[in-house]
């Protein structure tokens, strides 16, 4: 006997906010702030919370621990009535909340639920968080998240379990390397890469414009900061990218004008990986050293940071 296909847990509407770990804290927060762009709505001592222009309360936790990497990702639902829906349907696919379903505890408020997903890290869900109002983008700051991309050792896993559980869509392959996987219109809020072991790949902060985009690197320039790989544009999301490597070693980009998906004609595909590919304009080149190095992180769950050699890269 076959049983129809459980419904996926929730209706994710975005990728709504990042918790990162970091062991350098007050360097981080400042960074985010004072160079980043995005502003301290909150902060105590071992905590900051920093939102973008946009209507969350907060888009990035910075949270003081001795070791670096995700905290946790957060992704908004509609309603607690699906909070609690949710809660039924993991039990029902024998997975048991960490936390919740309620009220949640946790600066920017919200009723919610966190549990862990198949490769351990800390997903939450959230309803009726803090609203906040919209700040005018004329500024060339982040307006929130909007994507990350996560490393794991069993790519097919992943994608199946944010598939089948969390319901998100896959947009596009990059081969057998990386999957683009969306939860509304843009095309991905959370791609998997393929690696040695579960790590933060990098967190995404959108642009309003491939404007603002630039504006935001002249800005960054002026701190005497140059991108670690980009300016260019991605063929897999069409998106414009920028990668940084934060005070505690963490990846983080500058991207706009990501594709937008429209349901039932969107045709997964299988992109190339190619130099013209990854960089449809030309202009980044092939990502250094340094970068692929922060990029692969350190695994999720180790106690300190590797060492680094003189030019940062693990030793
Ligand atoms: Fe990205």
């Amino acid at each position: 006997m076959t049983h129809p296909p459980r419904p996926p847990i929730a209706r994710l509407r975005a990728l709504r906010s990042v918790e990162l770990l970091t062991p350098h804290f007050a360097e981080a927060t400042d960074f985010y702030e004072e160079v980043w762009g995005l502003e301290v709505v909150e902060a105590e001592h071992s905590a900051s919370w920093l939102r973008g222009t946009g209507e969350e309360h907060h888009a990035l936790q910075l949270t003081r621990a001795d070791r670096i990497g995700l905290g946790r990702l957060a992704f908004a639902v509609a309603t607690p009535a699906e909070i609690d829906e949710a809660a039924r349907r993991l039990q029902a696919r024998g997975i048991t909340p960490v936390t919740g379903p309620g009220p949640l505890d946790q600066v920017g408020g919200g009723y919610g639920l966190r549990f862990h997903d198949i490769d351990g890290r800390l997903i939450e869900l959230s309803a009726e968080t803090w609203a906040v109002a919209a700040r005018g983008r004329d500024a060339a700051v982040p307006v929130g998240v909007t994507h990350a991309v996560l490393n794991t050792p069993d790519i097919d896993a992943s994608v199946a379990f944010y598939r089948d559980v969390l319901g998100m869509r896959v947009s596009d392959w990059s081969e057998h390397q990386m999957a683009f996987l969306r939860c509304n219109t843009d095309h991905h809020c959370i791609a998997f890469n393929q690696a040695p072991w579960v790590s933060l790949n990098h967190v995404a902060y959108e642009m309003s414009s491939v404007d603002h985009f630039m504006r935001g690197l002249g800005r960054l320039r002026h701190h005497g900061i140059t991108p670690q790989w980009g300016p260019g544009r991605h063929g897999p999301g069409n998106n414009t990218f920028s990668y940084f490597t934060d005070p505690t070693g963490l990846v983080c980009e500058y991207t706009s004008e990501v594709a937008q998906v429209v349901e039932d004609t969107w045709i997964c595909k299988v992109w190339r990986r190619t130099p013209e590919l990854s960089d449809v304009w030309g202009t980044a080149g092939p990502p250094s050293k340094l970068i692929r190095a922060h990029m692969a992180g350190t695994p999720d769950g180790s106690p300190v940071a590797w060492p680094l050699d003189a030019e940062g890269v693990p030793a």
